[in-house]
């Protein structure tokens, strides 16, 4: 039997969104002793709700286990610092912000968006489950409470005297979030009578769009369009005044919300005709992956029976669930090189392909004729990184496309 939907609550059957097989957790890199053991697999079946439209996975796997030990560094990402640089400034002139306004980061990472902030003389706080991460920060002054949002959090917060913040900013996080009420409940409470919250999340119109099938996977739990996160945050007292697109991650939206205003309908930012039902695009998006999946394997066939040599940029978790779900292992790609150092040195999950820095790439003595971009929400900063070796013949794959 379904669980309840994790927004609406609706008990009513879900329709699968789409079937990727069965799936390691795609964070779980493996070390070279895990390869003697057995891996888990888990079922990486999406549902969509019939009554608000959520696109989700069930809680497979305890938050704490995912996320207290985590194995992403918003800061080695010069798009993401730039991204949050950004943010930073627009912020503190839009709302006015100085030395004494309170805001509050969800899921602050190393600290990349506290740092901006402090770089413009605003105090920021950052809230982080994942220990090894928040370390990262308070190292480096930035204040970071170690800690998942939700209610008691936000009581505890509330009775050390803390007075309701200014600004939330939750970027990434939802997704990742189990307990949606708890989360965006503990959010509202935080917030300053007339506080903004603001979230940002992959658009998965452009999963449905795109085919950006590869950004499902175990850890991210709920799929956003801007009618389903309008809906969760109005179910929970926070009213949507303004939304932006953002072209990040494939492709964002950042929405702004505010406790005191309160909208149980559509607003002038979110409309549409099927606001709170499934469109025809996202019912038909069953059969996409394969699509994608067979012409993926036509052109990898061919390349290898011509004896090139193919190997992966960026191991990404995306890249798990692409690799995964197209059967495409070591036998096709020789290695992929990230720069991430907890990453170097493991392999893939699922398909055990070895992770290599990417100097290993540039000093290959046998330089690889096809270079797949996994990464493929990072393509312009990536191909710029690998133009000598398209200046020799190199053949980039970004997703289906030739670059
Ligand atoms: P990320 O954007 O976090 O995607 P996901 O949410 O699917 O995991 O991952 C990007 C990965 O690509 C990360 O492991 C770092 C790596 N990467 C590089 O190795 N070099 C680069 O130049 C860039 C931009 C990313």
């Amino acid at each position: 039997m379904q669980t309840a939907c994790r927004n609406c609550g609706s008990r009513k059957e879900r329709a699968e969104f789409c079937n990727l097989g069965y799936q390691p957790l795609a964070n779980s890199y493996l070390s070279r002793d895990q390869l003697e053991e057995p891996e888990a697999f888990y079922p990486l079946v999406p549902t969509i709700c019939p009554d608000c439209a959520l696109i989700q996975l069930p809680n497979l796997a305890a938050r704490e286990d995912i996320f207290e030990d985590y194995a992403y560094f918003s800061s080695q990402s010069d798009g993401w610092v730039k991204h949050v640089h950004d943010y930073a400034n627009k912020m503190v002139g839009r709302l006015g912000l100085n030395e004494n306004s309170r805001i509050l980061e969800v899921a602050s990472n190393d600290g990349a968006m506290l740092r901006e902030f402090r770089a413009l003389g605003v105090p920021a706080v950052g809230i982080e489950p994942a220990k090894n991460i928040a370390r990262i920060a308070q190292l480096d002054g930035l204040a970071t409470i170690d800690s998942f949002m939700g209610v008691d959090f936000a009581q505890e917060l509330l009775s050390s005297g803390y007075q309701g913040a200014h600004l939330i900013a939750a970027n990434n996080v939802m997704a990742h979030v189990p307990d949606l009420d708890d989360f965006l409940t503990g959010i509202r409470m935080l917030l300053a009578p007339s506080g903004v919250f603001t979230v940002e999340f992959p658009d998965a119109e452009n999963l449905v769009r795109d085919n950006q099938f590869d950004t499902i996977y175990h850890e991210h739990f709920s799929y956003f369009t801007k009618h389903s996160a309008f809906d969760a945050l109005a179910r929970r007292g926070l009213g949507v005044v303004d939304s932006e697109d953002i072209d990040i991650h494939g492709g964002s939206i950042r929405l702004y919300a505010r406790p005191d205003v309160r909208l149980d309908l559509p607003g002038e930012h979110v409309q549409g005709p099927a606001f709170g039902q499934p469109t025809a695009e996202q019912r038909a998006f069953y059969d996409k992956p394969a699509e994608y999946r067979r012409e993926l394997w036509d052109k990898l066939n061919r390349w290898k029976r011509e004896g090139k040599k193919i190997v992966g940029y960026g191991a990404p978790a995306k890249g798990n669930t692409m690799l995964n779900y197209c059967g495409i292992d070591a036998g096709i790609l020789d290695y992929v090189v990230d720069s991430t150092p907890e990453k170097i040195g493991k392999f893939l999950p699922g398909s055990r392909i070895p992770i290599v820095n990417p100097a290993a790439l540039a000093l290959d003595p046998d330089p690889p004729d096809v270079i797949v971009i996994l990464a493929w929400n990072w393509q312009s900063e990536i191909s710029k990184k690998l133009k000598s070796h398209k200046d020799r013949g190199a053949i980039i794959l970004s997703r289906l496309e030739e670059l």
